[in-house]
């Protein structure tokens, strides 16, 4: 593994003159769920949320804008106000951060349709971190969010994660470049001397040309055009683009 790790890729996106450095070293993790198996995600059945939105209850996240000096992921704080607290509140992101009835299927043939129908994808108790919560109804909770090229919102929930009661929704906040070319991953191709260069952006193939820079550190650099994929619904998990770099030196004890 020694010599390819001296193997620096840049993928760039040339209408922006954004780079991305693959870091020297490539990590695999192997979860090993504790939890047999139980996604903590999905304890919470959204699809029974109710609407009871209280004009006194508020929802508050900031910064507005994040990556402003180009990092993927950002602490936000949020900070709640609800004048009906109860221990089991939970606050929920969303993102995309429009999550009404608008974004719901038309042909649900369901005979009662859902009031919500996307899932966050984070959650925490209104309680965690501020043990009065259900005294004051006064928090302030930090989430970590990355740039998944899509904006977030996030809304507080009463009932408890089995029977959710939306009391009150923040405002939007958003990433700087949502579309920002990032997470490059490297994975090793068919045959010993092809490597798979991977990476997420927002621009489809229309809006910029994807292409990885590549070549021995130092030495003069190959500029190679990635294939791109989506996957729908409405392309929100991004394009994911593709580069195959083959006949690689046998130089290269991989
Ligand atoms: C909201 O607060 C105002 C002012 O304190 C109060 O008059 C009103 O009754 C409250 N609304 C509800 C639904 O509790
Ligand atoms: C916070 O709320 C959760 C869920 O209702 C509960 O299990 C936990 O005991 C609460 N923690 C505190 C400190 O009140
Ligand atoms: C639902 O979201 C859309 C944007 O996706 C917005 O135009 C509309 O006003 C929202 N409706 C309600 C009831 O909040």
């Amino acid at each position: 593994m020694k010599s390819f790790l001296s193997l620096i890729c840049r993928l760039t996106i040339w209408s922006l003159l954004q780079t991305v450095k693959l870091g020297p070293v490539l990590v695999v993790v192997e979860a090993d769920s504790g939890n047999a198996g139980v996604q903590p995600l999905s304890k919470i059945a959204i699809h029974r949320a109710l609407f009871a939105l209280h004009e006194n209850a508020s929802v508050k996240a900031y910064p507005l804008v994040l990556g402003q000096k180009g990092e993927d992921s950002q602490w936000v704080i949020v900070e709640l106000e609800c004048p009906g607290p109860s221990a089991d509140d939970w606050v929920a992101v969303f993102s995309p951060a429009y999550f009404n009835s608008s974004t719901c299927p038309t042909d649900d043939v369901r005979q009662q349709s859902p009031n919500i129908c996307s899932a966050p994808i984070k959650y925490k108790y209104a309680n965690e971190s501020n043990d009065d919560y259900s005294k004051t109804g006064k928090a302030s909770l930090k989430f970590q969010l990355i740039n998944q090229r899509a904006d977030f919102s996030f809304a507080l929930f009463s009932g408890g994660l089995s029977e959710p009661k939306l009391v009150a929704v923040s405002n939007v906040i958003s990433f700087a470049n949502p579309k920002a070319p990032l997470y490059p991953r490297l994975s090793q191709g068919k045959s010993w001397n092809e490597m798979a260069v991977t990476w997420t952006s927002g621009y489809n193939i229309i809006e910029a040309v994807p292409f990885v820079e590549w070549g021995f550190k130092g030495e003069s650099q190959t500029q190679s055009p990635a294939g791109t994929l989506t996957f729908h619904r409405n392309s929100m998990c991004g394009m994911i683009h593709v580069l195959l770099i083959d006949r690689l030196s046998n130089s290269l004890t991989i």
